[in-house]
């Protein structure tokens, strides 16, 4: 990308003398995940990234739950997020006070939350988990039955592969839960012999239809190895942008679906970001003590 190429070069210049590193979610554009990013990768990587990094300065290429994980992990660090309002909409499907509210309704069951919450959530729950690691943490219990919220496809596709029974939150991610298994199967008679790769956050009859299920990382894992001649992956579009360029043997079909919340994230605002150390993400201590113990725990449970 030429014309993006002062851009990149200065960003790269800020960050040494910011002693800054950029953890950049596989979502992002691929100026910035090929450009400027230090560590790519899935929610998990990014959690356990940010406790490596012996830099001084985050900056989170992601949405805002990802930016807080990495401040409740690096209290220490600036943790920096070029776009404030990159949101998500699983995260604003639950309060702390509704997590409270299970809790007393449901009195010794285990609350597992996926990743995709707010610090306030996470600081109620018992343990936090990714879309790579949800059937574990949920089987770690050794109880017949836990909560998994607030994504009530990843809760109940990860209850199809277990004999724990999953309880759900109402809450659903606005990209993934738009495709239907009727487009996948119209998509395999249009294009015979695709192979389709889904994400969990997708309803469980979209699951069904693929070939393969997994977290952004195991997706982009499946490609790498398989190699498959067309592949259509069922998830946010920029996925298949990045993986392309590293495998030019694969044909990617489309369709995708866009995450106007990941896509706040410009190469402009990183570079302002860092020109301005703005926007800074502040976590209450308190609260933030509370969390990490919830993502500690999953990041300590062995694989
Ligand atoms: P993973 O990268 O952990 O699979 O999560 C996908 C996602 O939707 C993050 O917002
Ligand atoms: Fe949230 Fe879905 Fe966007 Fe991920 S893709 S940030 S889960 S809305």
């Amino acid at each position: 990308w030429p014309a993006l190429a002062p851009t990149i070069h200065a960003i790269n210049i800020l960050k040494k003398q910011r002693n800054a590193v950029i953890l950049a979610h596989n979502y992002m554009t691929p100026d910035i995940f090929h450009g400027v990013a230090d560590i790519v990768g899935d929610s998990l990587q990014l959690a356990i990234e940010a406790t490596r990094t012996d830099a001084d300065v985050i900056v989170q290429c992601g949405v805002h739950f990802m930016a807080e994980t990495s401040k409740i992990l690096s209290p220490d660090k600036t943790v920096l997020i070029p776009d404030m309002k990159a949101g998500c909409s699983l995260a604003e499907s639950i309060t702390a006070a509704d997590v409270r509210g299970l809790r007393e309704r449901n009195p010794g069951v285990p609350i597992i939350t996926y990743v995709n919450t707010s610090a306030d959530v996470k600081a109620e729950c018992d343990i936090c988990c990714t879309s790579s690691n949800a059937l574990q943490v949920v089987e770690s219990f050794g109880v017949d039955k836990v909560f998994l919220i607030p994504d009530k496809y990843l809760a109940a596709n990860v209850g199809n592969k277990t004999d724990v029974e999953v309880l759900i939150w109402d809450g659903a991610c606005e990209v993934h839960e738009r495709f239907t298994a009727q487009e996948l199967r119209d998509y395999r008679k249009i294009e015979p012999g695709v192979k389709i790769i889904a994400h969990p956050e997708c309803p469980p009859e979209v699951v069904a239809e693929a070939d393969f299920a997994g977290s952004t990382a195991h997706m982009i894992d499946w490609v790498k190895t398989r190699r498959p001649e067309k592949v259509m992956m069922i998830t946010e579009c920029s996925m298949a942008d990045n993986v392309a360029s590293e495998t030019p043997d694969v044909d990617f079909i489309r369709p995708c679906n866009l995450c106007p919340h990941m896509k706040r994230i410009t190469l402009n605002k990183i570079l302002d970001s860092l020109l301005e150390m703005k926007e800074e993400v502040v976590v209450d201590p308190a609260v933030a003590s509370r969390a990490r113990q919830a993502v500690e725990r999953m990041i300590n449970l062995k694989s």
